[in-house]
């Protein structure tokens, strides 16, 4: 990577896609069906403006940012991604190490390649958690205990995948689990020798986190089929329920966009709801996160956390959502790109990028401190009507 081309994440998904074969790319960067929703999420960011104020000091700057009780460097963490190992060998760990050493947490998949207690052990004061329910509650349950003797300081429960999503780049590219290389791949990985080197000399990535549940002697494939079972399109509120009362620390689910599902959120007591279209990837005709946040944090009030994902490619976002009434973010592929690009150093260079221009859009705004951006004069298209 060479930081003077990487200027934005732009820059950074290109390099990405410059070094990775066509079919992990695309794994990493494609969404459901015609990825409407993907570039909806995009648009809704581009739709809002915030009216600069002038003749206010903004000599110093500050975006730390408090949730649940511990202050971090600025108002996003890293998102869930599962597989990250794909893209790079051991993806998790800079992942992980990355956003600690910035002073933002990270979230681990359920899906992810590295297991809760390696991750954790790493980065015990930034250590989210995030988890996909299970068909068989006892695996949940247990996934929620080693969360907790692991230190994780939130989990989240992702309930946007009843059913697993169509994503067409995937299907197009013969994308299966575990990741096996056809001849056409194989060629393909030819011209991407940085890559192919890695992943010949680590192989396909594991599922640490989930692996322990299935048979200890499965092929790979049976493993990635016990994943799938596990996959249950019958939770209900009445899981949340059991789940609330399975864990003790805060809990948010991930993955909402109706204002009623946010209301029933708060009832059944969660601490927080994650405003998500999981980038896209799922349900491809759902709105943007970014349009429904003042309609919920209305509905639900200033007593519960909303934090925000999807679509976030610049600081300037991130400022956007606190302004409309987040409370944090989240990004996914933007450190994603990251690593795929360059390892850690390629992570780092995403959260400064996005670090820098939440500095530059507080001090051009006129808003000093992230605090302040809450009355900043925004205008979006759901609130100006
Ligand atoms: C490659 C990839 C894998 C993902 N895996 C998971 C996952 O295992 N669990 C989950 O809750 N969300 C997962 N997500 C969704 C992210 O947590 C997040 O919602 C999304 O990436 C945000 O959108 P953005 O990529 O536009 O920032 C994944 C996203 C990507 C790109």
């Amino acid at each position: 990577m060479n930081p003077s081309k990487i200027v934005n994440i732009a820059d950074m998904r290109e390099a990405a896609r410059r070094r990775l074969p066509k079919v992990v790319f695309d794994y990493m960067d494609g969404a459901a069906e015609d990825e409407v929703g993907k570039a909806r999420n995009a648009s809704g960011f581009r739709d809002i403006t915030v009216t600069p104020r002038y003749l206010v000091d903004v000599a110093e700057r500050s975006q730390r940012t408090e949730i649940f009780g511990q202050t971090f460097a600025s108002p996003f963490g890293l998102g869930a991604t599962g597989m990250a190992n794909v893209v790079w060998p051991d993806a998790d760990v800079a992942l992980a190490e990355a956003a600690a050493a910035a002073d933002l947490p990270f979230t681990l998949s359920t899906a992810a390649s590295s297991g809760i207690e390696e991750i954790a052990a790493k980065v015990p004061d930034h250590f989210w958690f995030q988890v996909y329910a299970q068909r068989d509650r006892n695996v949940t349950g247990d996934l929620f205990q080693r969360a907790a003797d692991a230190g994780a300081k939130v989990l989240m429960v992702t309930v946007d995948t009843p059913i697993p999503a169509k994503r067409e780049r995937d299907i197009r590219n013969g994308f299966i689990l575990p990741l096996k290389l056809n001849l056409r791949h194989i060629a393909d990985a030819a011209r991407r020798p940085g890559w192919s080197w890695q992943f010949i000399r680590n192989g396909a990535p594991k599922f640490e986190t989930i692996a322990r549940y299935a048979d200890p002697n499965a092929s790979a494939q049976s493993l990635a089929a016990f994943i799938a079972s596990q996959v249950t399109p019958s939770l209900t509120w009445d899981d949340v329920g059991w789940m609330r009362d399975a864990w003790e620390g805060p809990m948010v689910l991930k993955g909402l966009t109706s204002v009623a599902d946010c209301e029933l959120a708060k009832t059944h007591g969660c601490d927080g709801v994650l405003l998500s279209t999981h980038g896209g990837r799922n349900f491809d005709t759902g709105p943007a996160p970014i349009s429904v946040l003042p309609a919920v944090r209305q509905a639900v009030g200033d007593d519960m956390v909303v934090m925000l994902d999807s679509g976030i490619r610049r600081g300037s976002d991130i400022g956007k959502a606190i302004a409309l009434g987040a409370d944090f973010c989240l990004v996914g592929r933007a450190t994603l790109y990251g690593v795929a690009a360059a390892g850690r150093a390629g992570v780092d260079r995403s959260i400064a990028i996005l670090q820098d221009e939440l500095d530059r859009f507080l001090g051009q705004s006129g808003n000093p401190d992230i605090l302040t951006l809450q009355q900043a004069d925004i205008s979006h298209p759901a609130i100006d009507q």
